[in-house]
């Protein structure tokens, strides 16, 4: 049986390939009550996480996950490829906000483990292991969340870079200056020239650029003075636009988020989803689109990511659904790099075939054994994670 979230996945984690039931948890999305004054919140694992957003906001609270399929995506889902997304950098992973899980193992047991207990050093933590678990260990039906201090106050910038280098440089800097950033979010010309083309938007500066940071303040007062005062500082900017007012600010997010809809309207993108060491960061964006079309001519290659975590969305668009040449030769590049082939989207069945690229034959073993132990008939999404014995 696989189960199944939202269905945003980038993935397969949540499609049966071979005639397997769909156990889909949407049904079960209760949001319960927020605890003021622990700052968390049980939620079930159909919950979406724009629920989970606004629920805490009433409340007077935030929650630290945030990304574009919100209304979409399911805290079940979210848990299951430990979801990333726009604010890693300030609040972690979902990982980071999961203080307890209850899901179905494989052997039909119930673990449920929701008091949210901070300090609980009382043997495996089941929660860390179940994210990033997409599916194969148990079905996630609810989830105990911390949450986060409001940012009522939020500032967003464009800034445009002759090169990608001083992009990740300047990105550095801002999270050593501003504690306040909240997002740093990298594009290059060609996708914003798309996201401007397809979606019919004005440039968003004056004059393109090779690279450009979209980033983004927040906090209990208004940042922009200190956005302003850090760009100041930065080497390499070449041109600022800021937005001081929420439609501005929504306005220059589109030009980030809107980069997987417009790819989608060129044609079914080839996804990989790296992480990158720091160092290697911007030589990776740069080699990318020439090793791309070295293996096949006249793919075209898209770049955006989450810099700030190293982690590069490279979306190819052009090559028959089967050829995987491309996605070998990106997966390989980063990896030569010491880089992960899965930064925040999982395995699922797509990226099955690399996970040695990353994990060693005894970490694979390690994870047979869990998946034994938790699941010991395999009827758990049995063609995801693990690659085919
Ligand atoms: C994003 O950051 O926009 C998402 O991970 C989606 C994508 O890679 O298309
Ligand atoms: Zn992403």
């Amino acid at each position: 049986m696989v189960p199944q979230g939202g269905n945003t996945g980038m993935v397969g984690g949540g499609v049966p390939l071979a005639g397997e039931l769909v156990v889909s948890v949407r049904r079960l999305d209760a949001v319960g009550a927020v605890d003021r004054l622990a700052g968390q919140v049980t939620v079930g694992g159909g919950a979406t996480l724009g629920a989970v957003r606004r629920a805490a906001a009433d409340a007077g609270w935030a929650y630290g996950v945030d990304f574009a399929a919100r209304d979409s995506c399911t805290v079940g889902g979210n848990v299951g490829t430990n979801a990333g997304g726009l604010r890693v950098l300030r609040y972690g992973d979902t990982r980071a906000q999961v203080l307890g899980v209850e899901a179905v193992l494989g052997t039909g047991l119930v673990v449920s483990h929701l008091g949210g207990l901070l300090k609980d050093n009382t043997g495996y933590a089941l929660p860390a292991l179940l994210c990033g678990s997409e599916g194969t260990l148990g079905v996630v039906t609810a989830v105990r969340l911390r949450l986060v201090p409001p940012s009522p106050h939020r500032v967003v910038a464009l800034l445009g870079f002759a090169s990608t280098a001083a992009a990740v440089t300047a990105a550095a800097e801002l999270r050593r200056r501003l504690p306040v950033l909240s997002a740093a979010e990298l594009m290059v010309q060609s996708g914003v020239a798309l996201v401007c083309r397809t979606i019919g938007l004005p440039p968003p500066l004056a004059a393109p650029h090779p690279a450009y940071l979209l980033v983004e303040a927040a906090g209990e007062a208004d940042p922009t003075g200190e956005l302003a005062a850090a760009v100041d500082g930065l080497d390499g900017v070449a041109e600022v636009a800021v937005a001081e007012d929420s439609v501005r600010a929504a306005a220059l997010w589109r030009y980030r988020e809107a980069h997987t809809e417009a790819v989608n309207a060129v044609g079914t993108p080839h996804k990989m989803d790296v992480t990158l060491p720091a160092a290697a960061l911007a030589e990776f964006v740069d080699r990318v689109p020439a090793e791309v079309a070295a293996v096949v001519p006249g793919a075209r290659t898209w770049l955006f990511g989450h810099v700030a975590d190293g982690n590069v969305h490279v979306n190819v668009t052009g090559l028959d659904p089967d050829d995987d040449r491309v996605d070998d030769a990106v997966l390989l590049l980063a990896a030569g790099y010491g880089g992960s082939i899965s930064a925040e989207h999982g395995i699922g069945t797509a990226k099955r075939r690399w996970l040695h690229l990353n994990r060693s034959p005894a970490e694979i073993d390690a994870f047979r054994a869990v998946k034994r132990a938790l699941d010991p008939d395999g009827i758990l999404n049995p063609n995801v994670l693990l690659p085919a014995p």
